[in-house]
């Protein structure tokens, strides 16, 4: 119930969330993908829902409940989502990419089942779509563009690329392998990463993560 106490602040916006993995046919049995679980988006689609947002989440496969009150659409591929996001992104105000997307798919999908055979196997990859990077191209004024950067090192360095490379109004950063935080876990450590500089937050649950990354998106928008 404290959850429908929350200010109505968002009223009047529109977000578009992404969020969980894309999986990358290799046949019609298998595929390529990682370890995300889309808890992270989820917690950001639910949060911005109780603000009072309407929202929209573009959501690769997961074993999760949607939040209610927010638009689904679901997807399975990289391709996909481009696609899915792209086609309503102009009109939306704030933009938060926290799904997992694939870097790579293989080349080439096979229609039927890929028998096994002596010896090894090596699947011949190809790039998907930068769905970000394109976000960040086309960003009209006045949209707010949040991206995630998941390390394993180096994390502010490569987080300030990714926010200058793919023109965002903040990265939300976080290192794997630091403990209660990434995949799978219930906690989140995150380091916001904007022009200004570097922010790193204590560690919290992910519901009150996504809390945070919405009041900090809300608190940068006030100040433009
Ligand atoms: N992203 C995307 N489309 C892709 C790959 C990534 O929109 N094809 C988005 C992710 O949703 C995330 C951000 O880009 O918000 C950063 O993803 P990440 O994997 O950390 O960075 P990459 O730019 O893919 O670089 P690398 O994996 O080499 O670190
Ligand atoms: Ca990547």
């Amino acid at each position: 119930l404290r959850d429908l106490a929350l200010e109505k602040d968002m009223k009047g916006l529109k977000v578009l969330v992404t969020a969980g993995p894309t999986q990358e046919a290799i046949d019609p049995v298998r595929y390529i993908t990682n370890h995300s679980t889309g808890t992270m988006g989820y917690q950001l689609a639910r949060n911005c829902m109780l603000r009072g947002a309407q929202v929209t989440l573009v959501t690769g496969r997961t074993a999760l409940t949607p939040p209610p009150f927010v638009e689904v659409v679901p997807v399975v591929s990289a391709q996909e989502m481009y696609e899915a996001v792209t086609s309503c992104a102009a009109g939306q105000d704030i933009i938060i990419k926290a799904a997992a997307v694939a870097d790579y798919r293989p080349a080439t999908v096979a229609s039927e089942k890929i028998k096994k055979a002596e010896g090894g196997w090596a699947i011949p990859l190809e790039r998907t779509r930068d769905i970000l990077r394109s976000l960040g191209e086309e960003k009209p004024a006045g949209q707010f563009l949040c991206g995630f950067a998941m390390e394993t090192q180096n994390l502010e360095e490569n987080a300030r690329k990714k926010l200058e490379a793919k023109n965002l109004d903040l990265v939300v950063g976080n290192n794997v392998k630091v403990a209660g935080a990434g995949f799978g876990a219930g906690t989140n450590v995150i380091t916001f990463i904007t022009k200004e500089g570097v922010e790193p937050q204590p560690q919290m649950d992910k519901a009150q993560v996504a809390g945070c990354i919405v009041d900090k998106i809300m608190a940068m928008r006030a100040a433009k």
